[in-house]
């Protein structure tokens, strides 16, 4: 296992590392990032995989769900991320409605997220029956992270964020899933919200890395939205969310210190302002003199 410390120097993570990765049972972490700081933070923290995820809908606009999120605004913040990803492998979603309608309008918008966004992958939800569909877009050189279990951009088919892949056709059908993606020719499958022991199926069944998401341990990588693991989604945490810290709560104490300080006139201080060149006050006050001479 060859780990690489924080702050050594990095090789730049392809599609290529992340099947080495898996092939030598070296766990592949992947975080979402939606802007500038935040990717140069988790790129900094030596994290393999950046996903600017849909999930931006709602902790980066405040929407209700995935659904409403435009090309034009996950390309935004795809941009935003590129220009602070030096080291990561990059993936951008592909958003409700934007590979739905056609084979051409897919190629072309995925096509987009390389070109305008500066992504190296998109993402797709669906399996089997997305398999065919994605064996184009990739036949247009463009890498593509395949995503199957609790698909989020088919909320209103599921009937809401449940746990899939629990009856044993369910499970049969995850397996016919991962098995098209894998024979597509994904870059890697993203598990989202199904047992462990169907995602450990499914990573030892295919040759592509698998990316967890409340799918178990025994992913051969696992991802976490960011807003997650700081606290800052305002909303009660799913099972699989661990908190690495509270980014709210040091967020709410700083703008509130901020306010006091400014209420009580402590800020800004003397050592916070700019000053006159000295040369500049002596002739400010010598002319200031004059004048007060003039009024008496
Ligand atoms: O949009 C997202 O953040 C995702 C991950 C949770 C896999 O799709």
């Amino acid at each position: 296992m060859s780990l690489t410390p924080i702050g050594e120097p990095r090789r730049k993570i392809t599609v290529a590392t992340l099947l080495e990765k898996k092939l030598h049972h070296e766990p592949i972490t992947c975080l979402t990032a939606y802007d500038y700081a935040s990717a140069r933070l988790v790129d900094d923290a030596a994290i393999d995989v950046i996903l600017v995820g849909d999930s931006l809908a709602m902790t980066m606009l405040g929407y209700e769900n995935t659904l409403s999120v435009t090309v034009d605004e996950m390309l935004h913040h795809t941009r935003a991320v590129r220009r602070g990803v030096k080291h990561a492998f990059l993936i951008a979603d592909m958003p409700y409605g934007s590979y739905h309608v056609g084979v051409h309008e897919a190629v072309r918008n995925a096509a987009r997220f390389m070109k305008e966004g500066g992504s190296e992958a998109v993402k797709m939800e669906g399996g089997e029956k997305r398999a065919d569909l994605i064996r184009r877009v990739i036949d247009a050189e463009i890498p593509v992270a395949g995503h199957i279990g609790l698909t989020p951009q088919s909320v209103n088919v599921m009937g809401g964020y449940k746990v899939q892949g629990k009856s044993l056709s369910d499970v049969e059908q995850l397996m016919r899933d991962a098995t098209a993606l894998d024979r597509a020719g994904v870059a890697c499958i993203y598990l989202e919200g199904i047992p462990r022991e169907v995602a450990a199926m499914i990573t030892e069944e295919v040759h592509t890395p698998t990316i967890g998401i409340g799918a178990g341990p025994d992913c051969d990588g696992q991802v976490l939205v960011f807003h997650d693991i700081l606290n800052l989604t305002f909303a009660h945490p799913a099972k699989f969310v661990r908190r690495y810290g509270d980014a709210a709560a040091t967020i709410t104490e700083a703008v509130q210190a901020f306010r006091a300080d400014v209420m009580s006139h402590q800020y800004p201080s003397d050592s916070e302002s700019y000053h006159l060149p000295k040369e500049t006050q002596a002739a400010l006050e010598t002319v200031l003199e004059r004048k007060r001479a003039m009024r008496k």
